[in-house]
C-alpha cells in the first residue's frame, strides 16, 4: 500500500489540474458569445452517463476534464451568454469561481462559529451590508440561503413561530384558528409552496387582486383581512413582492406596511427579484418603506451575480430567528463570542457551506460601485428595450417596465404563436426569452439579469421580433 492520502493529489497533479482549470475558465470564457444557447443535447451521451457504472478505478486528472469538456460543457445551457434574457437569472461575476475553489479548499462549515470563525465574521459582514441597504437597524439579523424560495420559506416558518409562540412544542396539533397569509396574485408560487410545506394550507393563501400596473391592491387586502377575522380564521403574514417574478411590479410596500401595522400582522417582502435593485439611486425612494417589514427574501445568486445557490433572509429583529431555529445539543461545544454568529441557530440547516464567501470576494474585488453601475445599466437596457418595442407597429408592451423584466406580445398572437416564436429565437441563437402570462394575456419577457447585454444585443433581439410579427399580420391578412 502506498503511503500516500488516496483521496489528494501529488503536486504534480495538482498542477496539471491547476493549469486544466485555467485552461477550461479562458476557453469558457472566450467562447460565451459564440456559444448555443442551449445546448443540441447529445441524448447518446447523457444516456451513456446514466448507465455507465462509476468507474472502480479512477479516470485521473486529465481523464475527468476531459468528460466535462466532452459531456458536461457540451450539454449545458449557456446562462452567461449575452442574450440569455429567461427567467432571472444571470451570468456569475468574474471571481466567483476563483472564491468558489477557495471555499472547497478550506471546506469551512458554518454552523458554529468554531468551525469556521472567518466565515462567520465574513457571513456576518455580508448580511449587516445587505440588512444595511434597507435601513435595518442595529438589531437586524438574517443568514444565507440557498435561494429566494428557501428564505421565504424560512421567513414564513419564523412569522409562524412568532405568532404562536407555543408552535415548537404543539405544532399544529391544536384547534386554534386557521392561520391565513395574504399576497399578490402577481406573486411567486414559493409563497403557496411555504405556505403548502409548514401546513398553514392553500385554502389559506389569499391571493390579493392587482390594480392595472400588477400591484397588490391594498383596499382588496384590507377587505380580506376583515372577512377572514370576520369568519372567526386568524390572519397573520402578509408577503408583498418588490419587484413581482413576471412583470417586475413592486407592491406599494409603505401603505402594505400600514395595514400589518394597523392589523398587528408579520410583513415579509420577496424582494428575491426586484430586492437588490435597492442599490440603484434611482430605485431607493421605491424602496424605503422596505425598512418597515418584518423580513426581506433578496436573491444574492440573481443580482449580485453569484453563482448558484446564494439567498439570503434578513429580518429587523434577529431573535425571532433563534426563537424559531435555535436548538441546543450536548454533542456540539458552542461557547458565546459577541463577534460571532451560530448561523445553525438562525435556519433550519446545520451543515452550511460557506456561500459568504463569494459574495465577499465579488464585492471586494470590484467594489459596491460596479453592481451599482449594473444595475442602472440594466434598468437602461430594459427601457431601451421597451422603448424599441413601442416603435414597432407590430409588437405592444403588456405591462408598464418597473425594472428590468419586459414583458410584451405580438399583435393578435395566440399563445402557440408566442411559444414559436421564442423556439425560432432560440433555434437561431438571437435569444432566450421566456414567455409572460398576465391578465388573460399571453406573451413573452426578456428580464436583464445580466451583466454582459450590450445596447447592440437589445437592438438584435428587438429587431428580429419586429420581423416575426411583420410575417405574422401578412399570414394573418392573407
Ligand atoms: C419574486 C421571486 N420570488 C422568488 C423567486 C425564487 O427564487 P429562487 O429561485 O432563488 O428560489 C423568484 C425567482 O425568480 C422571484 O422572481
Amino acid at each position: 500500500m502506498p503511503d500516500t492520502p488516496a483521496l489528494s493529489l501529488n503536486d504534480e497533479e495538482r498542477m496539471r489540474a491547476g493549469r486544466l482549470l485555467t485552461e477550461f475558465f479562458d476557453d469558457y470564457e472566450r467562447s460565451i458569445p459564440q456559444r448555443p444557447l442551449v445546448p443540441a443535447l447529445d441524448r447518446e451521451v447523457l444516456a451513456d452517463m446514466l448507465t455507465t457504472p462509476l468507474p472502480e478505478e479512477g479516470i485521473g486528472v486529465e481523464g475527468l476534464f476531459r468528460e466535462i469538456n466532452q459531456k458536461i460543457l457540451p450539454n449545458s445551457t449557456t446562462v452567461a451568454h449575452p442574450r440569455f434574457l429567461a427567467y432571472v437569472l444571470g451570468p456569475p461575476n468574474g471571481i466567483a469561481p476563483y472564491a468558489e475553489a477557495i471555499a472547497a479548499t478550506i471546506n469551512q462549515n458554518c454552523n458554529f462559529w468554531q468551525l469556521s470563525p472567518a466565515a462567520s465574521v465574513v457571513e456576518r459582514a455580508v448580511v449587516a451590508w445587505l440588512a444595511g441597504l434597507f435601513g435595518y437597524g442595529e438589531q437586524a439579523g438574517g443568514i444565507l440561503t440557498g435561494g429566494g424560495s428557501i428564505a421565504t420559506l424560512n421567513a414564513l416558518t419564523t412569522a409562524l413561530h412568532a405568532r404562536r409562540p407555543r408552535f415548537r412544542e404543539e405544532g399544529l396539533q391544536t384547534v386554534d384558528p386557521a392561520l391565513v397569509v395574504y399576497t399578490s396574485a402577481e406573486a411567486h408560487r414559493c409563497v403557496d409552496k411555504a405556505a403548502a410545506i409548514l401546513g398553514i394550507g392553500l385554502n389559506n393563501v389569499r391571493r390579493i387582486a392587482t390594480d392595472d400596473r400588477y400591484r397588490m391592491r391594498v383596499d382588496v387586502l384590507e377587505k380580506a383581512i376583515r372577512a377572514d377575522r370576520d369568519a372567526g380564521r386568524e390572519p397573520f403574514c402578509v408577503v408583498a413582492t418588490p419587484g413581482t417574478v413576471t412583470s417586475g411590479s413592486i407592491d406599494p410596500i409603505a401603505d402594505i406596511a400600514d395595514v400589518c401595522e394597523r392589523q398587528d400582522l408579520w410583513l415579509h417582502l420577496d424582494g428575491a427579484f426586484g430586492g437588490l435593485f435597492v442599490l440603484s439611486e434611482r430605485k431607493r425612494e421605491a424602496f424605503q418603506a422596505c425598512c418597515r417589514a418584518n423580513s426581506i427574501a433578496i436573491d444574492p445568486h440573481k443580482l449580485l451575480f453569484a453563482p448558484l445557490e446564494a439567498g439570503c433572509l434578513l429580518v429587523r429583529d434577529r431573535t425571532s430567528l433563534t426563537d424559531a431555529y435555535a436548538f441546543s445539543a450536548s454533542y456540539l461545544t458552542v461557547e458565546e463570542d459577541p463577534v460571532m454568529v451560530d448561523y445553525m441557530d438562525y435556519g433550519p440547516q446545520l451543515s452550511r457551506g460557506f456561500k459568504a464567501l463569494k459574495i465577499w470576494s465579488a464585492l471586494q474585488t470590484f467594489g459596491i460601485g460596479a453592481f451599482r453601475s449594473v444595475m442602472d445599466r440594466m434598468l437602461d437596457l430594459a427601457r431601451y428595450m421597451a422603448d424599441l418595442i413601442e416603435a414597432e407597429r407590430d409588437l405592444e408592451l403588456m405591462a408598464p417596465v418597473s425594472l428590468t423584466a419586459v414583458c410584451f406580445r405580438i399583435n393578435n398572437a395566440t399563445e402557440a404563436e408566442h411559444n414559436a416564436a421564442l423556439a425560432t429565437l432560440v433555434d437561431e441563437g438571437t435569444a432566450l426569452l421566456g414567455p409572460a402570462h398576465l391578465n388573460g394575456q399571453h406573451g413573452m419577457r426578456a428580464c436583464v439579469t445580466n451583466y454582459r447585454t450590450s445596447h447592440s444585443d437589445i437592438e438584435q433581439i428587438v429587431a428580429r421580433l419586429a420581423r416575426i410579427a411583420r410575417r405574422h399580420r401578412a399570414a394573418a391578412n392573407k
